[in-house]
């Protein structure tokens, strides 16, 4: 019988993308949404190669703990993504705080092998007092009061869930992993517009003359996801945080890259601040899941799979003078699957 995993919030952008590999890898998956399962917003996990035999979509809120525990029995383990990323804060707040809170204590009632967590970047550098200099590791939190200050709702109740997640997990005696992504792009297998995504189609359809001086890092939504899948299987990848991150460069050398793929799109060329020098961003290491057999894909491939994604769903107007020779194809997959077995969880 296939291994079953749960995926919460498996309609959303990297959550189709992790159905995608578990299904692909011979997994039964049952996916959660607060929609019934046969809303259209979830109808491209149907499509999916496997989804016939091996998906099952259950409706459960993330405050509903015996729903939670319910969707997980069984599950040999839980990949929790469900959150809201914008909104009404206090609603943020309640979703990811007592959301997590919910799905760890319900993944340990369940009795699941491994759950893996999907924090953010967010919750780790948003910390003035921060070295620049230090490259983020798991001792990094980002500072609580800094991110009430400055109303980042998404980055304080992630930074909360995630510590209450360690806290939980340790006092129950679940073992637990947390992936932690950074922006992530890529081609969109939902029919809905991501938030992540939207930190591209803003330079691509001319809502904005400038950029911001300020610098992130990147990566894949198909490596996010990999990672997700990789973290839950490896024996041993349990109880420790993975940065999950490809590159990182200013706000102007993403424009620039942009530009000289897609010339036609009207992406600003100037910065913002004209004052300032360039703002450099957090310092990363992505060895440990490197060492987890983690092939990042390199930007240029994810950004222009990502822009041809949202020209095909009508998110960005196509235009007819793509320089970038369309018979290029999508960047093949490096990471090779994981045999699957029982015990890997
Ligand atoms: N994308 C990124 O760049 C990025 C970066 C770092 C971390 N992450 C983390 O990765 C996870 C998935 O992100 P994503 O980009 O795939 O987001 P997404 O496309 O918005 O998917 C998230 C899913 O969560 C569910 N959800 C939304 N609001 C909710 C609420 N109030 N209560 C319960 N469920 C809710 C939705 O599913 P239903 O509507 O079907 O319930 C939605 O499809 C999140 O935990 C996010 O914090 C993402």
């Amino acid at each position: 019988m296939a291994v079953l995993v749960c995926v919460t919030g498996a309609g959303g952008f990297i959550g189709s993308w992790i159905v995608k590999l578990l299904l692909a890898r011979g997994y039964a998956v049952r996916g959660t949404s607060r929609s019934a399962a046969d809303d259209p917003k979830n109808a491209h996990l149907w499509a999916l190669d496997g989804a016939g035999e091996r998906l099952a979509m259950v409706r459960v809120d993330l405050l509903d703990r015996p729903g939670l525990r319910a969707a997980f029995s069984g599950c040999d383990g839980v990949i929790h993504l469900a959150a809201p990323i914008v909104g009404d804060p206090a609603e943020i707040v309640e979703a990811v705080v007592t959301g997590t809170r919910n799905v760890v204590e319900a993944a340990a009632d369940a009795g699941v092998r491994r759950m893996v967590l999907s924090s953010t970047i967010s919750a780790m550098y948003m910390d003035p007092r921060r070295d620049p200099e230090a490259p983020l590791d798991e001792s990094s939190w980002s500072d609580l009061d800094y991110c009430k200050n400055t109303e980042n709702w998404y980055s304080y109740a992630k930074t909360v869930a995630e510590k209450s997640a360690w806290d939980a997990a340790r006092a129950r005696g679940l073992d637990m992993a947390v992936v932690i992504p950074v922006i992530v792009l890529g081609a969109l297998l939902q029919p809905g517009l991501n938030v992540s995504s939207t930190h591209i189609t803003k330079y691509l359809n001319g809502e904005v003359a400038t950029y911001a001086n300020a610098s992130h890092a990147y990566v894949h939504v198909g490596d996010a996801a990999e990672a997700h899948v990789r973290v839950l299987e490896v024996p041993g990848a349990g109880a420790r945080r993975y940065v999950c991150a490809e590159s990182s460069l200013h706000r102007g050398e993403l424009c620039r890259i942009l530009a000289e793929l897609f010339p036609e799109y009207p992406i600003p060329t100037r910065c913002k601040d004209e004052v300032n020098p360039p703002k450099k961003g957090y310092k990363f290491t992505n060895q440990p899941l490197k060492d987890l057999g983690i092939k990042f894909t390199p930007l240029r491939e994810y950004l222009y799979e990502a822009v041809k994604s949202l020209q095909e769903k009508g998110f960005i107007q196509k235009t007819t003078d793509t320089k970038v020779a369309d018979k290029r194809s999508p960047p093949p997959s490096e990471n090779l699957p994981v045999p699957i077995s029982v015990a890997k969880l």
